[in-house]
């Protein structure tokens, strides 16, 4: 893991002291270093470079246009609900070139050298002093066993004279997931007789609230922090990571001047039969139209407001009034791409349409390609879909010759990371140190033709009989499923500690930020934490545990989309 940090040392770790070494040798260290981190940027930038998300699920991407105009059928449902976004297909090995801070990075403080005779135990903690900062990162390295830390922010003044807030970047140990998180903890802090400090305590997950930046800093490492010299923190930033932890800012970009406005390019896509489908489907249509603006270099002027499919709501209707930043993380998108929101672009082109000549193109085919579009200079390019499905889908745009010239932008796209931030919450009530197992019921169990085997297969003493090579006794054991009656998983208790989603409802309750942060976006009313969000969450925590016990395949012998549908390998 750790590449090149181990070169630079940090300025008071003692191991290498200029003093104790000639000219030459200093020269050729220095030399060697160079090289070295030279020839680390090389490669990581080779490797940014080459890098290309591949399509999910889909190879030959024709595969999942088949499977998109399938009508929906029930016995899809619930495997589609777990949509795979930009960041999943990051490899985690990208992140592996920010080293992580090694306990014996910090510094051990020398007490004899720092005691002060005249100290006085009992005066209020200063949490600035960075005595205490060592003592803290040393502290909470040696407590969180089971996640690399990336840097420490300085401490601040906790709630009283006796505690201090921290925060901190961090990365789950085995984590295969391409992200980083935030923590702020509170710390209750005393001295000794000497006048050493000592950490009492640390507080819960995001306790230290004084420690939160409230606006996100823009330049990365710009907050004087702690981390590895060295390691390399524009790998970070060229990679571009969620940090799950941030405060998010997705207000709607507006308009900054007539000018800006009418001395840009524009692409719309208007009507269609896409709402209302399931989320991939949607995202493969609206990344066509995101890459379609891409290669015309134009902005893509989109609809926030959103539909979510019946196949996810309690109601079983489809339900309007849903809104992209539920569910995708759009400051990301709006920080990466050039979008505009289509009610603001509307009233905007309702103002200077006339005054400045603004002119429309309107395409009403779908096999009218973006080539053939490189060269309109039109303000705005319209393409309108009509009513006859599959016809009318968006992405049948990027089908054809023009699959192989317009590539989906997928690292545009990744999930909200205020979702992210609810997994994040439950991973580290977990102490990141849990198994999990996904266990579809449902439906399919209910379809004995499809699935003969899957309703016993899920039975809680099988489950137990096919976890006992797998999953030791006593440890934590997240449970992923669909099935609503959770007591039905009680003969577990007997070996496991289990946990479920809804064991932390809190974190999505009235009381919670989330709560509060949804209802600033829907003008103060509260948004229910739909299907849809529950079985992103839930299988986000699935697959942050160490061991992972997926339904097909570990449980049962049953093929995931019915009788005789198993792939053929293996
Ligand atoms: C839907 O599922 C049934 C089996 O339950 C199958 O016979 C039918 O072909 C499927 N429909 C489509 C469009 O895939
Ligand atoms: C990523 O890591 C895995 C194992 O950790 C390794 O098998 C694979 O070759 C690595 N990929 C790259 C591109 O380094
Ligand atoms: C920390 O660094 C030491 C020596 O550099 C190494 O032996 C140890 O394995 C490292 N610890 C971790 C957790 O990587
Ligand atoms: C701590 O200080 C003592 C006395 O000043 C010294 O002998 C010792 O080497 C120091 N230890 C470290 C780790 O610097
Ligand atoms: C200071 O705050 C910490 C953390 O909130 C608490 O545990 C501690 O008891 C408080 N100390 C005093 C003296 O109030
Ligand atoms: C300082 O005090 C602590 C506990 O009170 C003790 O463990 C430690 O050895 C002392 N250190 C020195 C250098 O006296
Ligand atoms: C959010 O971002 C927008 C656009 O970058 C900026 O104008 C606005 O001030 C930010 N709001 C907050 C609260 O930081
Ligand atoms: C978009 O801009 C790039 C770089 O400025 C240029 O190479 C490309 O030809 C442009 N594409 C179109 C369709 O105008």
């Amino acid at each position: 893991m750790k590449r090149w940090g181990t070169y630079s040392g940090f300025p008071r770790s003692g191991g290498l002291r200029p003093e104790n070494l000639g000219q030459n040798a200093l020269a050729m260290i220095g030399n060697l270093c160079f090289t070295l981190f030279v020839l680390g940027v090389l490669i990581f930038t080779i490797i940014a470079a080459t890098y290309q998300p591949e399509d999910p699920l889909f190879h030959p991407s024709t595969k999942i246009t088949n499977f998109l105009v399938s009508t929906s059928n029930a016995t899809f449902r619930s495997d589609e609900s777990v949509l795979k976004t930009g960041e999943d297909f990051m490899s985690s090995n990208q992140t592996a070139f920010a080293a992580f801070i090694n306990v014996t990075d910090v510094l051990v403080i020398n007490v004899s050298a720092n005691s002060e005779t005249d100290c006085d135990r009992f005066a209020p903690i200063d949490c600035t002093d960075s005595d205490l900062f060592h003592v803290m990162m040393r502290a909470t390295i040696e407590q969180f066993k089971d996640i690399h830390f990336y840097k420490f922010g300085k401490p601040v003044r906790g709630s009283n004279d006796s505690s201090c807030d921290m925060a901190w970047r961090f990365r789950p140990k085995e984590g295969k997931r391409a992200a980083f998180y935030k923590d702020y903890r509170r710390f209750v802090i005393s001295r000794t007789e000497n006048c050493t400090y000592t950490v009492d305590g640390v507080g819960e997950y995001h306790s230290g609230l004084n420690a939160r930046k409230k606006k996100k800093q823009a330049k990365h490492g710009s907050d004087g922090g702690f981390e590895p010299k060295g390691a390399d923190s524009s790998a970070v930033a060229v990679t571009k990571l969620p940090v799950v932890g941030d405060a998010v800012n997705d207000t709607v970009p507006v308009v900054e001047s007539e000018s800006t406005f009418s001395s840009g390019k524009y692409l719309i896509y208007n009507g269609g039969g896409d709402r209302c489908k399931s989320m991939n489907h949607f995202l493969w249509s609206f990344l066509c139209s995101l890459g379609e603006a891409q290669y015309l270099n134009r902005t893509l002027v989109m609809d926030l407001s959103m539909c979510l499919s019946s196949m996810y709501t309690s109601s079983h209707q489809d339900e309007e009034g849903k809104d992209f930043r539920y569910y995708f993380d759009f400051e990301h998108l709006r920080e990466s791409a050039s979008v505009l929101e289509q009610s603001q672009f509307w009233t905007e082109w309702g103002k200077w349409q006339k005054q400045d000549g603004l002119s429309l193109h309107l395409v009403e085919d779908f096999r009218v390609t973006p080539m053939q579009l490189a060269d309109i200079k039109d303000t705005l390019i319209m393409r309108k879909f009509g009513t006859v499905e599959p016809d009318n889908y968006w992405y049948r745009v990027c089908e054809g010759e023009t699959e192989s010239i317009i590539q989906r932008p997928w690292h545009l796209v990744w999930k909200s990371r205020r979702l992210l931030e609810i997994v994040s919450a439950i991973s580290s009530r977990l102490n990141w140190d849990f198994d999990s197992v996904h266990v579809v019921r449902g439906e399919k169990a209910k379809n004995t033709e499809l699935w003969p085997n899957l309703a016993r297969d899920t039975m809680p003493e099988a489950i137990i009989s096919s976890l006992r090579d797998k999953v030791d006794d006593g440890r934590d054991l997240y449970i992923a499923t669909d099935e609503p009656d959770t007591s039905f998983f009680d003969p577990l208790k007997d070996k496991y500690r289990i946990h479920f989603l809804d064991d932390y409802s809190e974190l999505w309750g009235e009381q919670s930020e989330w709560h509060s942060e949804m209802k600033a976006i829907n003008n103060g009313n509260p948004i229910e934490f739909d299907g849809y969000m529950r079985v992103e969450v839930d299988t986000e925590v699935f697959l942050r545990g160490k061991k992972q016990i997926e339904t097909f395949s570990d449980l049962t012998k049953d093929c995931k989309d019915g009788i005789n549908t198993c792939p053929a390998t293996s």
